[in-house]
């Protein structure tokens, strides 16, 4: 049997992801660097993207669902390693045998999380989160002396141990918002009190990348940088990826399943967006939202078109992205069916970046890599130990 050249794929440079971790340990100075690998490391493959970071220094790992901490453990990583998301019914027992620490922002999780220990006869390892004005996890302000009362409870019985005192930004990119200092003030007097309370946290978490590029007074004992490990910024205006020594791991490519010339005044793909005004070549791209590309790549009446390099030029996806496949009008360049194009990667070598992606389909780099889509192969290049499939 021939090896199949697969028509399109995702290829993942885990060396890319050490050195991005490297220069954040180096940019935390004191602060130790929890690797966020939620969202199957944003798209980049957990259990790899993990050991990637491991080796560029990351001794904590953040996922949000405990499944993915409990992924890592079957794979074999033995590290710090946080998990922050549940809700009721949740396996914490499982957690606490495979020392996950583990996160509560309202007492209920406390006491899920202690019978859990009585059931285990081990102490979780317990960070308390405070809603500092994000509005999303963690308890509010008026609610934090309760589910600090709650957990110094179950710690003096022996079944919690009080590790972490954290809390997450809203606006970090944007570091010239005055809600960011309003939260780190918010965050200091909740430290204070849960301390005068007893609290004697390893551990107080408040940055995430923007926050640990932008802004240093957020650092404390630990920051939790997740897109920034992957080479892309948070703030692409107020730091540049390129700039702040980051290289992007993911490139997406695609081999053209079809060139063919077409007449003036034949209309692109469904709903006819664009209506070619000369002959043209139309390349076909193997690649549609089945895939993960967004939609709102789309370009004719709607948008401009995500880029995408064709051969040596930027070309923008011409028309409706379909399910499997999408458009690129060529002009007259001479190419074939096979040859490759790539829909993002590392702009040091010409490619689109996912950040140009973001910007054309009216969403932010995050989602462009985490959304690639299972069925897509991945390739794994470097710390791993070479090519992989
Ligand atoms: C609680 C928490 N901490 C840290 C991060 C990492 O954020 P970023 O990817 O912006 O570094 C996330 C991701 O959204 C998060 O949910």
């Amino acid at each position: 049997m021939s090896d199949a050249v697969p028509h399109a794929e995702v290829e993942i440079d885990l060396n890319a992801i050490r050195d991005n971790v490297a220069q954040l340990c180096d940019r935390a100075g004191d602060a130790q660097v929890m690797a966020v690998v939620k969202g199957d490391a944003y798209g980049h493959g957990l259990v790899r993207a993990a050991r990637a970071a491991r080796a560029g220094g990351a001794t904590w790992l953040g996922t949000a669902v405990l499944a993915e901490a409990l992924a890592l453990r079957a794979a074999g990583d033995r590290g710090r390693l946080m998990a922050w998301l549940y809700a009721p019914g949740e396996r914490f027992a499982d957690a606490l045998a495979e020392e996950i620490d583990l996160s509560a922002s309202a007492p209920w999780t406390v006491d899920a999380i202690a019978d859990a220990a009585r059931e285990t006869g081990r102490t979780a390892r317990l960070h308390l989160k405070i809603d500092t004005g994000l509005g999303r996890s963690g308890a509010a302000e008026a609610r934090w002396p309760e589910l600090v009362d709650a957990a110094l409870k179950a710690q003096a019985e022996g079944l919690v141990n009080v590790v972490g005192l954290w809390s997450h930004f809203a606006v970090a990119d944007e570091p010239e918002h005055p809600a960011n200092l309003a939260q780190l003030e918010t965050y200091h007097s909740a430290v204070a009190m849960a301390e005068s309370r007893g609290v004697a946290p390893e551990v107080r978490h408040l940055a995430n990348s923007a926050a640990t590029l932008m802004l240093p007074q957020a650092h404390f004992d630990l920051v939790r940088t997740g897109l920034s490990i992957y080479g892309l910024s948070p703030s692409p205006q107020a730091a540049p990826a390129h700039e702040i020594g980051l290289r992007p791991a993911m490139s997406v490519r695609a081999r053209l399943a079809l060139v063919k010339r077409v007449p003036a005044g034949q209309g692109i793909s469904y709903g006819h967006l664009h209506v070619t005004d000369r002959e043209t070549n139309l390349a076909l791209v193997p690649m549609g939202y089945a895939d993960g590309i967004p939609r709102h790549g789309s370009g004719g009446a709607g948008g401009p078109g995500a880029p995408l390099l064709v051969g040596d030029t930027i070309r923008r996806v011409t028309g409706r992205v379909c399910m499997d496949q999408l458009v690129v009008d060529i002009g007259d360049d001479d190419l074939r069916a096979g040859d490759e194009v790539v829909l993002f990667g590392d702009p040091a070598r010409g490619e689109p970046s996912a950040q140009d992606w973001a910007d054309a389909c009216g969403t932010i780099s995050y989602e462009i890599v985490t959304r690639m889509a299972p069925r897509l192969p991945r390739t794994y290049l470097g710390a791993d130990g070479g090519t992989s499939q």
